[in-house]
């Protein structure tokens, strides 16, 4: 996961409402320089919308995100996920990614639960909710006490505050819905999600 992460320091946090929206989106995020695709599985098209991106747009790394329980973690699997993220950590969700060999990023929000993804073997998690719970604060604490342990933040993440995160020596990448907003995916504004993903590997590349 450390390496993807490394590779790609934005993670578009992508939500599917129609099957149909799942190819263009998905082309649009990539000529924008984004490959990496947490799709949200919040909706009913999320895992037809992974198979048809995973067929269609092979340049894409595509995984699931929002994945709560085990049984959303064997779905994933079983479609082709190359990685899996969730928004917090339960014991039955880290007991099956242990066992699994699908890159997963555990949630966290707080040092208790950092200490049990490590106890679990996990060392690379997803901070969420990341400006909610104490943002680039709180990570910076984390330096001390978990100096081997990295993040992909995500959660209240935009272009205003994606470089103050990707400053941080303990954050890999970013992760946010800035780039693929609702009403943008509504209203079918491939060109203008390109340009947005264009601006944000801009913004990655010039705070670097
Ligand atoms: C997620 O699941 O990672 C969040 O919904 C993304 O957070 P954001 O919408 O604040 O970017």
């Amino acid at each position: 996961m450390n390496k993807l992460l490394t590779a790609h320091p934005i993670v578009p946090v992508v939500v599917i409402e129609r099957i149909e929206d799942a190819v263009p989106l998905a082309e649009a995020l990539v000529a924008g320089g984004l490959p990496v695709l947490e799709v949200t599985l919040r909706t009913d098209a999320a895992i037809p919308g992974i198979k048809k991106i995973i067929k269609h747009v092979p340049e894409a790394i595509v995984g699931s995100g929002t994945v709560n329980n085990a049984s959303q973690f064997s779905v994933s699997e079983e479609i082709g996920c190359q990685f899996i993220v969730s928004p917090g950590s339960t014991d039955e969700l880290l007991d099956a990614a242990r066992a699994s060999s699908t890159p997963f990023l555990p949630g966290v929000s707080s040092a208790s639960e950092v200490m049990r993804g490590l106890d679990y073997g996990f060392d690379c998690f997803k901070f969420f909710p990341a400006e909610a719970v104490g943002g680039t604060a709180l990570l910076k604490s984390f330096q001390g006490p978990f100096s081997n342990v990295r993040f992909c933040a995500t959660g209240g993440i935009g272009l205003h505050n994606v470089s103050d995160y990707l400053a941080l020596k303990n954050v890999l990448s970013v992760g946010g819905s800035w780039i693929t907003a609702t009403d943008l995916v509504r209203e079918k504004r491939w060109q203008e999600i390109e340009l947005l993903a264009r601006e944000a590997v801009a913004t990655c590349k010039s705070s670097s």
